[in-house]
């Protein structure tokens, strides 16, 4: 297994992911269940954020208390699907700005294609947390990542819902640096580049849009 990947088997991680991955769950659901697994991942995904303390009073006493030493955080969403992930990890951590990365790829060249780019104006100091619910070939991933180290950005992570070993293996050569969350890693692609197992095109599947 990558060292540089997290597979969060948490028991209530997995139970919500087979529910998603029903073919006959509904989108609400779907999109409830999303945003429950993406609060655990962001639980996981921030375990090893450095503490200080701070002077603070309780009502009975001074004490010195544990609190957040940064870097700051920043998330940024792979559109579409990534969205589903903002919205569990924002519950948990509300004052984290967003930004947006859109790529589609070229039929012909098949390069990924920027269309929509927006980033905090000062993301590059903060540690970034990347969505999109599938890592599957990697290739747009890798290409999302790759824009915004460009943009000054140098401490990433990237958090994925369900992973295909060829998208781990294809991120990991291209973003050694950048560690990689998933709830689970499953056999591999199909010839249309979906995730076996899986649960289906995952933005259809959050916006009901199939
Ligand atoms: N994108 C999806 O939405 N589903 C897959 O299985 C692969 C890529």
């Amino acid at each position: 297994m990558n060292p540089n990947v997290t597979v969060v088997s948490h028991p209530l991680v997995q139970d919500k992911l087979s529910r998603m991955r029903r073919k006959d769950t509904p989108t609400p659901e779907f999109r409830r269940l999303l945003r429950e697994i993406s609060l655990l991942l962001a639980y996981e995904v921030t375990r090893d954020l450095p503490l200080t303390t701070q002077r603070i009073e309780t009502p009975l006493t001074a004490m010195d208390a544990p609190v957040l030493a940064g870097p700051k955080l920043c998330f940024v969403s792979i559109l579409r699907a990534g969205n589903g992930i903002l919205d569990g990890m924002l519950d948990l951590m509300p004052n984290v700005p967003v930004g947006h990365v859109g790529l589609y790829r070229d039929p012909k060249t098949l390069e990924a294609v920027e269309y929509y780019f927006k980033l905090p104006v000062d993301a590059a100091q903060r540690l970034v947390i990347v969505t999109d619910p599938m890592l599957a070939t990697g290739h747009s991933a890798a290409a999302a990542v790759t824009r915004i180290k460009n943009a000054g950005v140098t401490r990433l992570l990237y958090v994925s819902l369900l992973s295909a070993p060829e998208g781990i293996k294809a991120f990991g050569e291209a973003h050694p640096d950048v560690p990689v969350f998933t709830a689970a890693i499953d056999s591999h692609l199909n010839d249309h580049g979906y995730i076996v197992p899986g649960l289906g095109d995952a933005g259809d599947r959050i916006y009901g849009t199939k």
